[in-house]
């Protein structure tokens, strides 16, 4: 009779037991994680991902500032003519938006490598506005060599569009690259006051996170609004009258249509630098896709590497190969 007894508390203690166990378990797992973050933290030579991914936003928004505050007042500068032919300036803008962006970084991280579009400017100490940041809303920790981290900043891509207020295109763009690998994109248009960001593999901005299904099924392929004709030949000669070319300005603007599903593809055949496409580049990642050359090979973003990528230019989020067809 005490039999049917015994079996049930021994059933409820074994479950007590197992209980006991998990928990047992699950604090020893978390103290182990915990224990090699606390050596990461203190090791100067480690880089918080969650960290910088923190303060390149905040570093996009502060340059942002700058090129919005200096639309009437921009002082263009001639540095001659870009492969299209067109204007190829410098304005207030684009120096003060560097200074207060590379300030931004190099006050979180002093020593960091970092690779901008007007690095040869010398800058003032004049942004105070750098001081805190807000942490994106990710739990993770990781923690990176310093050595394999290089930040690619575009302190304002789209000049010439904004010389002739077309603020749609303007944009400022951060970008993380580690061991070469684009891991973290920030791009900000400042004149919109969007912030649309991303960490490959861990997490996005809101705007980035619910892509709008598309209605219809055309083909949509972006392009640069001062190089037109000779990608939408070829693009004519592979798709026939299916494709739908859209022109616009801007690599980071071209990069965020696609992100966003507003285009299939953005092509580009011209040289383009780097800090155009790192930050495009990351934001694709983390959203499957990726950036290839013609010769279908991802960019290489280390500090090591050509700044300049004169191999042409795929960015999708599927089907690269047809598109990579276009660029032969
Ligand atoms: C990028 O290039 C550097 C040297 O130029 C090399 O060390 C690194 O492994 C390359 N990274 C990738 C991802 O190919």
């Amino acid at each position: 009779m005490n039999l049917g007894g015994t079996i049930r508390l021994n059933k409820y203690g074994l479950f007590a037991i197992l209980c006991l166990f998990l928990i047992y378990s699950l604090h020893f797992i978390s103290k182990r994680t915990n224990k090699s973050t606390e050596s990461d933290v203190n090791d100067i030579n480690k880089i918080n991902i969650r960290t910088i991914l923190s303060v390149a936003i905040k570093a996009a928004e502060n340059g942002g500032k700058k090129v919005v505050e200096h639309k009437d007042n921009m002082n263009i500068k001639s540095k001659g003519k870009t492969k299209e032919g067109l204007r190829d300036s410098v304005t207030n803008a684009d120096i003060s938006s560097h200074c207060s962006m590379t300030q931004t970084v190099k006050h979180f991280f002093p020593d960091i490598k970092l690779i901008s579009e007007e690095s040869t400017v010398k800058c003032n100490d004049e942004y105070p506005e750098y001081d805190t940041v807000d942490y994106v809303p990710i739990n993770k920790e990781e923690f990176v060599n310093k050595d394999d981290v290089t930040v690619w900043i575009d302190p304002l891509d789209a000049t010439y569009e904004y010389t002739e207020k077309l603020y749609q295109y303007v944009t400022t763009m951060v970008c993380v690259a580690i061991k070469g690998k684009p891991v973290i994109g920030v791009i900000h248009k400042p004149f919109e006051k969007v912030t649309s960001w991303a960490w490959v593999g861990v997490g996005l901005s809101k705007d980035l996170s619910f892509p709008e299904n598309r209605i219809d099924n055309d083909l949509k392929v972006i392009v640069s609004l001062s190089h037109k004709g000779d990608v939408e030949k070829a693009l004519e000669k592979k798709f026939g009258n299916n494709v739908n070319v859209i022109s616009a300005a801007g690599a980071g603007y071209k990069a965020l249509e696609v992100a966003k599903k507003h285009a299939d593809a953005y092509l580009h055949v011209t040289n383009i630098k780097k800090w155009d496409l790192c930050a495009g580049d990351a934001v694709l990642n983390a959203l499957g896709g990726k950036m290839l050359d013609k010769f279908g090979e991802e960019l290489n973003y280390s500090s090591d590497a050509k700044v300049i990528n004169e191999n042409g230019l795929v960015a999708a989020l599927a089907k690269h190969n047809e598109f990579l067809d276009v660029l032969k």
